[in-house]
């Protein structure tokens, strides 16, 4: 699911792949639901020229994860497009283009990539159960910027 909010408060909810992409494409942000499939992560890889990943837990046993979660409710942008893929649990992703905010649902499956400079924060909620593999273009992967 997708909302998308005026700056009214009010919003308008987006539901199916299709229509959440082509939402999300107006504002450059690769949304997809990949195939289950044990090369999927080479493949996307390939596919996307990212040639690092690693692996992000959150659940239960992540240590200081109200610290954690308060960092990464923090707006802030990339110098580079920040690329994962949820292959676990369910979290939601947040982007504010032009003062229009985005709330998008993501779970197995999604792959989503965020453009350079678009704001953005993420919320893997109070109980976390989320796994996610994130790709790189450098080894370093990218630094956060906060607005
Ligand atoms: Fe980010």
């Amino acid at each position: 699911m997708l909302k998308i909010y005026d700056n009214t408060e009010d919003f308008t909810t987006y539901m199916g792949y299709e229509e959440i992409a082509r939402q999300l494409d107006n504002i450059h942000v690769l949304y997809v639901h990949v195939p289950t499939d044990e090369n999927i992560i080479e493949q996307i890889k390939y596919d996307y020229d990212v040639p690092y990943n690693d692996t992000i837990v959150l659940d239960s046993s992540t240590n200081n994860y109200q610290s954690l979660r308060e960092q990464f409710k923090k707006e802030h942008f990339h110098t580079d497009y920040e690329m994962r893929l949820f292959t676990h649990g369910t979290a939601k992703f947040f982007f504010n283009v032009s003062d229009t905010f985005y709330e998008l649902d993501v779970g197995p499956n999604d792959l989503i990539s965020v453009p350079a400079n678009v704001k953005h924060w993420f919320d893997a909620g109070e109980y976390p159960n989320i796994k996610a593999v994130r790709f790189f273009t450098e080894k370093d992967g990218w630094e956060a910027n906060y607005t």
